[in-house]
């Protein structure tokens, strides 16, 4: 089994070869974050324009690499939504020309699936298992039953979690992107200093909002202002503080929710975040559940999780028309 996967869905432009084995034998990752830097974050236009420059030399690249030919696929997957449209068509156009020249079968991955299922990559997971999704788009827990049976707990009611950090580190003047930089600066803060809200914890359910927290962060950082980097490191820190309390405690909400899963899967960029990860650990630990944090290189958007997905849904003999339409909004419960 060989499959070509293609992410195009936001400003990462990648292609993968993977195996039925969940080996990657080759992968592109082409970053756009020198593009949208000066901007403090990601320009749609700009997004598509570069995915369009780059994705075809990052697939042939791909396949020499592989010493592969499109002859040797199974299938080709490529995200078609939920992303920004623009880049999403060229990464779809670009998969269905390519299944149509070669004679091989279209899969129409659902981003949030290629996230979903990418604990499985290479790892014996079975299912169901309790899923995190915390990404710069997304914020959401769903008990992932199998391939395209995904039950949503709850997701936030405003900003996703990366959203938020990435926010929190452009009114602290951090720089781009958001989330490594308040862990950075967070690091050499005091997180008691100030005492932020922590949005929904305590509530019934599981659902997430950011958009106090948010607020407050910005209240403190004028009524501080100017700011010297101390003040700046302890709002970090105090700022991933409430977000990773607000998370440990939507989890264990969820857990009481999802009897019968022995596993809680962090997926998404925020999954990098090593306070967020150890408190997720100590909620799973403290439940009896196992804890997976996928290498951090397929926890944030990349190519070889959307060939994963064709493949999982290949083998259960699915595959998409040509004429399939990309989706700027896709939710997951849908596919
Ligand atoms: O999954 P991802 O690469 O792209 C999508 O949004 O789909 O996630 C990117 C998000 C950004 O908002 C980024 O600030 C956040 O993940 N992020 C982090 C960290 N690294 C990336 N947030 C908190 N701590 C981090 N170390
Ligand atoms: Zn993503």
């Amino acid at each position: 089994m060989l499959a070509l996967g293609l992410e195009t869905s936001c400003d990462e432009t990648g292609a993968a070869l993977v195996d039925g084995e969940g080996r990657i034998l080759a992968e592109r990752l082409l970053s756009q974050l020198d593009e949208h830097r000066p901007y403090g974050g990601v320009v749609p236009e700009v997004a598509a324009r570069a995915h369009l420059q780059h994705l075809d030399r990052l697939i042939a690249e791909t396949m020499a690499a592989a010493g592969r030919g499109f002859a040797d696929l199974d299938l080709v997957a490529a995200t078609c939504g939920p992303g920004l449209i623009g880049g999403v068509f060229v990464g779809a156009m670009t998969g269905k020309a390519i299944a149509l020249a070669a004679g091989k079968p279209f899969l129409a991955i659902n981003h949030l699936e290629g996230h979903a299922l990418s604990a499985r990559l290479g790892a014996n997971l079975p299912f169901p298992y309790l899923l995190l999704l915390a990404s710069g788009g997304h914020c959401q827990l769903l008990v992932v039953e199998g391939v395209g049976r995904y039950r949503k707990l709850g997701g936030t009611i405003d900003d996703a979690a990366g959203e938020a950090f990435d926010k929190t580190a452009k009114l602290l003047d951090l720089g781009y992107p958001g989330g490594p930089a308040v862990e950075k600066a967070a690091s050499l803060g005091d997180s008691a200093r100030f005492s932020f809200p922590r949005p929904m914890k305590g509530r019934k359910g599981c659902d997430f909002s950011f958009s106090g927290l948010k607020t407050a962060v910005r209240l403190a950082a004028e009524e501080n202002a100017p700011l010297s980097d101390q003040i700046k490191a302890d709002i970090a820190a105090g700022f991933q503080q409430a977000v990773a309390e607000v998370m440990a405690d939507r989890v264990a909400h969820a857990i009481a929710l999802a009897p019968g899963t022995r596993d809680l899967v962090v997926a998404g960029g925020v999954a990098a975040n090593q306070t967020i990860k150890t408190r997720l650990q100590a909620v799973a630990d403290r439940h009896g559940l196992a804890f997976a944090a996928p290498p951090l290189k397929l926890c944030t958007d990349n190519a070889a999780m959307i060939a994963w997905a064709g493949i999982e849904r290949f083998r259960l003999g699915q595959s998409d028309p040509l004429d399939f339409a990309p989706r700027p909004r896709w939710p997951l419960e849908d596919t």
